[in-house]
């Protein structure tokens, strides 16, 4: 297979499917997230199995063991019409004729973890993993349309953080926002964030 420029990373990684026998040849990976960690062990082959996600790995060109972050893709969809009409605005802003009833193409960041070896040491795994996305999939030989980048981020100062700082908004403004849309009984913890890049920004 061949892995043209766009594929590598600037801490010299390569992106390949993440395989069975991709992950019984690398070290163990730990992104110091047990329920990732226990998904990117098992899960991630069922799901390639079943088609429900895709996964892929970064891993180091000068040491193939170390897998640097691992994502998992899927297709997905935003429909404009069962959303709030503040969060309808706010995803429509920069749509050209946005109609109510559209159906947004999107992808999903499903899964993500960068390894806590190579996390806090400047080289800023995470963000150039989503630069590669957002270029991936503006790409003009993509198989289908794909507007917007979604992903259901941990409620968490620094995940939000980092997804913000990478671009993407909630797609409901507020927490009380996102409470009310998902029905959350009173002292229920909104555990994510819907989150969403537009991919036709710059
Ligand atoms: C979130 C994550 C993918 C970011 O990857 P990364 O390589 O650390 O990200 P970058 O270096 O590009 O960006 C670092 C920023 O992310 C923030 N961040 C979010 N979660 C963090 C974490 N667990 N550890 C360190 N930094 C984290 C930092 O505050 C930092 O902000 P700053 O640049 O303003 O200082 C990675 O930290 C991770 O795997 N965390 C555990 C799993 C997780 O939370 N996944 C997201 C699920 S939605």
């Amino acid at each position: 297979m061949n892995y043209n420029h766009s594929f590598i990373l600037e801490h010299n990684a390569v992106m390949r499917p993440y395989t069975a026998d991709v992950a019984a040849y690398c070290s163990p990976f730990s992104c110091e997230d047990n329920d990732l960690d226990e998904f990117f062990s098992k899960d991630a082959f069922l799901y390639e199995n079943e088609l429900l996600g895709k996964t892929y790995a970064w891993i180091n060109t000068a040491d193939p063991s170390k897998i640097l972050g691992l994502v998992t893709l899927a297709n997905d969809s935003v429909k404009a019409q069962f959303i709030a009409n503040s969060a309808r605005n706010r995803l429509q802003r920069s749509v050209t004729n946005a109609k109510r009833g559209m159906n947004y193409p999107a992808v999903l960041i499903g899964r993500l973890g960068v390894s806590c070896e190579y996390r806090g040491k400047g080289f800023n795994i995470g963000s150039q993993i989503l630069d590669f996305l957002k270029g991936w999939f503006r790409s003009f030989d993509n198989k289908t349309g794909c507007r917007f980048i979604v992903v259901d981020a941990y409620n968490n100062k620094k995940t939000m953080h980092f997804y913000e700082k990478n671009g993407f908004k909630p797609l409901y403004k507020t927490e009380q926002e996102e409470r009310e849309f998902l029905e959350l009984k009173d002292g229920e913890p909104l555990e994510t964030r819907f989150m969403f890049f537009d991919l036709k920004l710059k």
